[in-house]
């Protein structure tokens, strides 16, 4: 636990964005710092308009201040590349390199995330800036972990996308003849004859071609990682021993292929805003997160100290913000960061509270994030041994973007509530489990849940069929099974490439010894879930560390932790359960 670099215990703080306050107000800020127990900030994300205010030009002299002020206050800097937000010039100096949406409409600078991953002028400018940052603050005694760019997810539909697709689409299937049969081209007449036809998924008349559309969230994945990748070769050119990261955000319609990254970062690092079912929420991220994290330490990059349920913005409860950060920190985090440190005046986001709110020190949430802050250097120690886990959940994010395809036996399937459902019957019977990939180890797992795993290769068929046969149970929900990776169907029978091994074809079933192996033909309630798998629902959190247990009662009742204390309402207790 020695990273971020200079960090041994937890990492405690959130995105500092000094350049939204007058000077005299950072003095406050890292007084307040040091009183709340930050040791982490994030400076810098969508700093690139003060630091380059014109081409070429540089303004580093404020920076300086604030990562001297922080040095001095014994607060470490994870500090940004700011490519998330290009400067006004940028766009209008390169207008080719601004964002276009499937219907062709051309968007301009005024918000954030305004740029083609693919645009030539934007790749050049984010290498040239991150190298600029890295040749200043290399040495610098506060520098304790890049955080490239922020929250990777935007896409773009113009002609640099479209080049850059077809350069990839070759690199995938080598010749037209093999992406025509990928795509299913002799349906509706969709067939190219020259790669100058392949288009990205603009707007079209009708449904589009799901293959089409895959290959393209795919490839916008691959497409921001090479981003990604040259930043941080830059980065490590002038700091080899910096560790470097990006914050991931979750969500539907993130075309990023987390798992796959995560191999790429050194530290996995992610976002989370829960809205309906906060403790739900929080412990499927947190698995999620480790899972992509291969069970190494993650780190909460972001959350906040209010909750979101759409039109709404709620404060969260008194004991709310350290109830789910222990949650976070269960399950693997290597500490909890918010956004943000100081809750803006103006800008897009006025209404978002942060670790000081627009009430200052004197109130309720500042208090609360003082007390967390005194509480995490106790964990430490618990923190150490590896969170256990007897169960899975399987996760992949291309069956999830193959599931959005239209033409599916019905509109309302929802891969990742139907995921979350598997993981929440799991984690009100007091189960801790994984998430993780298919083609993940899963033979420390006695049970492995597969909710509607649409889109499945071969090899990972034969991993859950591993599974099943070196004696573990799995339970496979709907759609599972039946489509090959270009989201063909599996033509025989459904669940397609899992038939054999559930036994099921339409309705037929043959248990498998000796494992055991479940057919779950339709979406059952919560309650008939966990009935199938005999756990009770509970709102007591229990997660074991080695001999370590976390246990956090969500509820409105008192709870009996399993030879432990009686907790009360909103009680927590972290503990040795077993000795030696
Ligand atoms: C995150 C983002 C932050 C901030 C926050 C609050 O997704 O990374 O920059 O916008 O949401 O909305």
């Amino acid at each position: 636990m020695d990273w971020p670099k200079g960090i041994g215990g937890l990492c405690y703080g959130g995105d500092y964005n000094p350049e939204q306050w007058p000077e005299e107000v950072w003095k406050e800020d890292v007084a307040l710092m040091r009183r709340a127990g930050v040791n982490l900030v994030s400076v810098g994300v969508f700093s690139w308009a003060r630091l380059e205010p014109s081409p070429g030009s540089y303004d580093f002299a404020w920076l300086d201040r604030v990562l001297d002020l922080l040095h001095g206050a014994g607060v470490r800097v994870n500090l940004a590349t700011p490519t998330a937000s290009p400067p006004p010039w940028f766009g209008l100096a390169h207008p080719d390199a601004l964002t276009v949406t499937a219907d062709g409409t051309r968007l301009t600078h005024g918000s954030r995330d305004t740029y083609c991953v693919s645009a030539p002028a934007y790749r050049e400018a984010s290498a040239r800036i991150a190298g600029e940052l890295a040749r200043r603050y290399r040495g610098h005694p506060a520098l304790a972990m890049w955080h490239v760019h922020n929250e990777y997810g935007t896409g773009c539909h113009c002609d640099h996308a479209a080049a850059a697709f077809r350069t990839w689409l070759r690199g995938r299937y080598g010749t037209l003849d093999a992406l025509n049969d990928a795509w299913t081209g002799s349906f509706w007449s969709q067939h190219h004859s020259a790669w100058e036809q392949v288009m990205p998924p603009r707007a079209t008349q009708y449904l589009p071609n799901p293959a089409q559309t895959l290959d393209f969230r795919r490839f916008l994945s691959d497409e921001m990682l090479a981003h990604f990748r040259e930043q941080k070769a830059v980065l490590r050119e002038h700091t080899p021993d910096v560790p470097a990261t990006t914050n991931f955000v979750l969500g539907d319609w993130v075309p990023v292929d987390h798992r796959r990254w995560a191999a790429e970062t050194d530290l996995v690092a992610v976002d989370h805003y829960p809205a309906a079912d906060p403790p739900q929420e929080t412990a499927f991220a947190a698995d999620l997160a480790r899972g992509w994290a291969g069970g190494r330490p993650w780190l909460l990059m972001e959350q906040a100290v209010v909750t979101y349920t759409g039109p709404r913005m709620i404060a969260k409860r008194p004991g709310e913000i350290t109830r789910l950060s222990l949650s976070h920190i269960a399950r693997g985090s290597r500490g909890v960061m918010f956004f943000q440190w100081r809750a803006s005046r103006g800008g897009a986001e006025p209404r978002h509270a942060g670790m000081v709110p627009h009430a200052g020190e004197d109130s309720r949430i500042f208090r609360e994030i003082t007390e967390l802050g005194a509480l995490l250097p106790s964990l430490e120690e618990a923190c150490r041994a590896p969170v256990e886990a007897g169960a899975a959940v399987l996760w992949d994010a291309e069956a999830g973007w193959a599931l959005q395809a239209p033409g599916l036996p019905s509109t309302g399937l929802d891969y990742t509530r139907a995921v979350r459902q598997a993981h929440r019957v799991l984690y009100r019977g007091g189960v801790t489990a994984d998430v993780v990939h298919p083609s993940a180890d899963l033979s420390a797992y006695r049970l492995v849940l597969v909710p509607a795993l649409y889109l499945i290769s071969d090899d990972d068929a034969a991993n859950l069929r591993r599974h099943v046969e070196g004696g573990g149970t799995l339970v496979v929900t709907y759609l599972s099974g039946v489509a090959d990776l270009c989201a063909r169907v599996r033509t025989g029978g459904y669940p397609g490439a899992l038939r054999d091994l559930l036994g099921v074809r339409v309705e037929e079933s043959h248990p498998l010894p000796p494992g055991t192996a479940l057919y779950v033909s339709t979406r059952l309630p919560d309650a008939d879930l966990s009935r199938l798998l005999g756990l009770e629902p509970s709102p007591l959190e229990l997660v074991r560390r080695g001999e370590w247990v976390f246990a956090v009662n969500h509820g409105d009742d008192e709870q009996q932790v399993p030879d432990g204390p009686l907790l009360p309402p909103g009680g927590y207790a972290v503990r040795r359960a077993r000795q030696g």
